[in-house]
């Protein structure tokens, strides 16, 4: 049988990268995506593809959610990967303001939350459920960068949530992990990083098959080796 893949912030850059990889392989994709008047390319799709659904969620809204929960069927894998890069610069940067870090950690922090949250209950009537979040290098606490403060926070707590969430599901048997992606070649990464949509996102597809419970509360690189944080 199809699995069933839900994937955040799935019109541009890796979510849609991951998208296109799993609707190729003849698996169901539930993409979620904040605004439907920028999502042409995965639209286009769906008009096509019926294993492609799209609906309108942006992550710091529960609500959307949870609604968008109660019109589907299963699901057999959640993809956390909607996320914002907020202020790049380093302590003097004017744009770090209240209204910019709180964008960030809602997005980057509660967003994950929010989108486990909504969606547990979806994952639950899967008979092999699974989480992924995607999350960065750059959010470990080794490091020896000093620029996009609340960036590099951001993905240090939702790592640490992510511990918080392989505990509480464990008695479910839902195992959590949470990955780098490599440098990728997006909006976010720019046009000077290592790899493509593509080869990031084929990757973390093969990564993601070989999940199972051993695997839980940990984090990985994208080339499927384990990161410390
Ligand atoms: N690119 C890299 O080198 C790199 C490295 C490490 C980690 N990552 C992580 O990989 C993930 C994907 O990044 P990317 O490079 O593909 O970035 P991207 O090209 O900037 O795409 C980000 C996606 O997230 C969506 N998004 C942002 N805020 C949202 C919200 N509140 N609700 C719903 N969707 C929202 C965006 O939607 P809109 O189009 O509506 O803005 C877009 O679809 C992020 O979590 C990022 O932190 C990326």
């Amino acid at each position: 049988m199809n699995k069933s893949y839900l994937i955040t912030g799935a019109n541009r850059g890796i979510g849609l990268a991951l998208t296109k990889i799993i609707i190729k392989k003849g698996e169901r994709v539930i993409a979620l995506c904040r605004k439907l008047e920028e999502a042409g390319e995965l639209l286009k799709i769906s008009n096509t593809q019926s294993n492609l659904n799209v609906f309108k969620a942006d992550v710091t809204k529960e609500d959307e959610l949870i609604e968008i929960s109660k019109s589907i069927d299963n699901i057999d894998f959640l993809i956390c990967n909607a996320g914002i890069m907020g202020p790049r610069g380093g302590m003097n940067d004017k744009s770090a303001n209240y209204e910019n870090i709180s964008e960030v950690l809602m997005t980057n922090v509660a967003g994950p939350f929010f989108t486990i949250k909504s969606f547990i209950g979806k994952l639950r009537e899967s008979k092999n459920p699974k989480i992924a979040i995607i999350s960065s290098r750059m959010g470990t606490q080794l490091h020896n960068g000093s620029d996009a403060y609340f960036y590099r926070a951001s993905k240090a707590a939702v790592n640490n949530i992510m511990v918080s969430f392989s505990n509480e599901l464990d008695q479910f048997n839902v195992p959590i992990t949470s990955f780098h992606p490599g440098w990728v070649q997006t909006d976010m990464g720019g046009s000077h990083a290592s790899l493509s949509p593509e080869e990031s996102a084929n990757s973390l597809f093969e990564q993601f098959q070989k999940l199972g419970e051993e695997n839980t509360g940990k984090f990985y690189n994208y080339d499927g080796s384990e990161i410390s944080f």
